[in-house]
């Protein structure tokens, strides 16, 4: 049992007693109301986080050079290599990369492809809408965020859809802060999609990110019964969703990891990391 006035299992070098302790009284009433509890392994530490905002600035960069070259013509190969060749330069280490068998650097998904797309030969044409994931890792830390980007003319519906959906990922993003829960994203992000008669992708969410890839909690981008868990300062994860024109329904393509929407309907999607403050939230990426 840590003491009142041992330093903070935090690393802030403050006592106990001065940091995390009155957090941790407060987290013991929403746990007799049934909510999940973060555990100290969903808590980073100042290393960590400096660490995680290091990462972020690669990844930060890869999406300037990726706003200059992704037009009409360009492949998702030579995407993929564009952020590989530069994440390399710059120290980092690109997560996807034989990540379970992924077998490239970044995810490109293309229109009615929700998310998980390899890059190929295919070439991007006019009116295309492409999603580009990238996930870097710098010294072990993980900064994960995609953006959608649009070539040349789409059409209305499609831009609509491309900012509705960057629109839900910042009412989630609204939602961070200090002793709510975490599936006040999800509300929030449902009453929001309901209103446009979207379908919010339900089979994959957003996910604890920091020192691996993906970890707890996990976050769900749709209204659910469960009371969630209660996010605290010092907690990372992602906020990632993922909205389809159409219904919900997703199928996964014969490669294993092509996730496309059943009805042939457009996806888009925005991903950012966050790290949950005093106040409320900071956007890492
Ligand atoms: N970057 C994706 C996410 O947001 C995960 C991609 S896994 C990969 O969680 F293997 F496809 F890269
Ligand atoms: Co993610
Ligand atoms: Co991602």
């Amino acid at each position: 049992m840590i003491g009142r006035n041992d330093p903070c299992y935090c690393g802030s070098g403050k006592k106990y007693k001065k940091c995390h302790l009155k957090y941790d009284e407060n987290l013991v009433a929403y746990e007799m109301k049934g909510y999940d509890i973060p555990q100290k392994k969903h808590i980073k530490n100042k290393a960590q986080i400096e660490g995680i905002r290091k990462s972020a600035v690669i990844t930060k960069k890869l999406f300037d050079l990726l706003d200059d070259f992704v037009k009409e013509g360009v492949t998702t190969d030579e995407i993929n290599a564009l952020v590989h060749e530069n994440t390399i330069k710059m120290g980092g280490t690109p997560a996807p990369l034989n990540y379970n068998g992924f077998p490239k650097s970044c995810c490109t998904s293309i229109n009615d492809v929700v998310c998980h797309g390899i890059p190929e030969n295919r070439v991007l044409k006019d009116g295309d809408i492409i999603n580009i994931d990238l996930t870097t890792i710098l010294d072990g830390y993980y900064s994960d965020s995609s953006r959608m980007y649009m070539i040349g003319n789409v059409s209305e519906k499609a831009k609509q859809l491309v900012e509705d959906t960057k629109k839900a990922m910042w009412i989630g993003i609204e939602q961070v802060k200090p002793y709510a829960s975490i599936d006040a994203i999800g509300d929030a992000i449902q009453t929001f999609a309901d209103s446009k008669g979207y379908g919010i992708v339900k089979d994959l969410g957003g996910h604890g990110v920091g020192v691996q890839f993906h970890e707890d909690p996990h976050i769900h981008h749709y209204r659910n019964n469960e009371k969630g868990m209660i996010m605290v300062p010092g907690m990372v994860f992602t906020i990632e969703p993922m909205i389809n024109m159409g219904a919900y329904e997703v199928d996964i393509l014969d490669d294993d990891w092509t996730v496309v929407t059943r009805d042939g309907s457009l996806s888009a999607q925005w991903e950012h990391t966050l790290l949950v403050t005093e106040t409320g939230y900071e956007v890492l990426t």
